[in-house]
């Protein structure tokens, strides 16, 4: 698939199925995320790739402990709001049956005389991104999440992640259970300002 085809479809897949994820494609779509560039080449990310069931179910019953309710007596103004939340109580429920959770983790090394917390999330992000585009090229839903931060300890334990270890998100991959689709997002015109705050792309 063509990678602007995949960028421009590549929806927040909050419902997934729960068949399993070949090891081969989890291996392919954290090698493309190890093609992400960091901070001097300093490559200070690190994935944890949980597919044990218990440990699965841990994570997933300690996130729901906290976001479950949390999420259910979010308000819904809108469609919008409604189908968001509505998904992501969908996506916090079946977290446990959910066949790969991904952790994008980084440690803080650089720059490497002093390293700074702030260089481990420029590790992290780009990383995480290309993962969730080359799991949307191969056909595979995965969502963004910060879910991990509600429910740290726990999942430290689980996974036995030291404690100088950050984790930067939870993205959970599986095969859709909707349909990829066309992004709402502000268009070029929108957001470009030529040669200055000011300038106005169409003059
Ligand atoms: C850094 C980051 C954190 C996010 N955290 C969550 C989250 O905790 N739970 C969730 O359901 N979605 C999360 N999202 C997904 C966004 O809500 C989603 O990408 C956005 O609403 C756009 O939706 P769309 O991709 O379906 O168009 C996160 C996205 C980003 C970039």
């Amino acid at each position: 698939m063509d990678v602007f085809e995949a960028m421009s479809t590549c929806r927040a897949m909050r419902y997934l199925e729960s068949d399993p994820v070949d090891d081969e494609l989890i291996e392919r779509v954290i090698t493309a995320a190890t093609w992400a560039p960091s901070p001097g080449n300093s490559q200070g990310r690190d994935f944890v790739v949980v597919t044990d069931p218990d440990k699965k179910r841990i994570i997933g019953e300690a996130v729901d402990a906290v976001m479950g309710d949390r999420v259910a007596a979010m308000d819904r103004p809108d469609r919008t709001h409604r189908l968001m939340l509505d998904g992501t109580a969908h996506l916090i429920e079946t977290l446990k049956s959910c066949p790969v959770l991904i952790f994008v983790c980084g440690k803080a090394i650089y720059p490497y005389g002093a390293p700074r917390d702030s260089f481990v999330w420029s590790a992290i992000y780009p990383a995480a991104q290309n993962l969730i585009i080359a799991a949307r090229s191969l056909g595979l839903g995965t969502v963004f999440t910060t879910f991990q931060g509600v429910a740290e300890p726990v999942i430290r334990d689980t996974l036995d992640i030291p404690d100088d270890v950050h984790i930067g998100c939870m993205i959970p991959m599986g095969w859709p259970a909707r349909n990829f689709g066309p992004l709402t997002r502000e268009p070029y015109e929108n957001v470009v300002h030529r040669d200055g705050w000011q300038g106005d792309l169409r003059a």
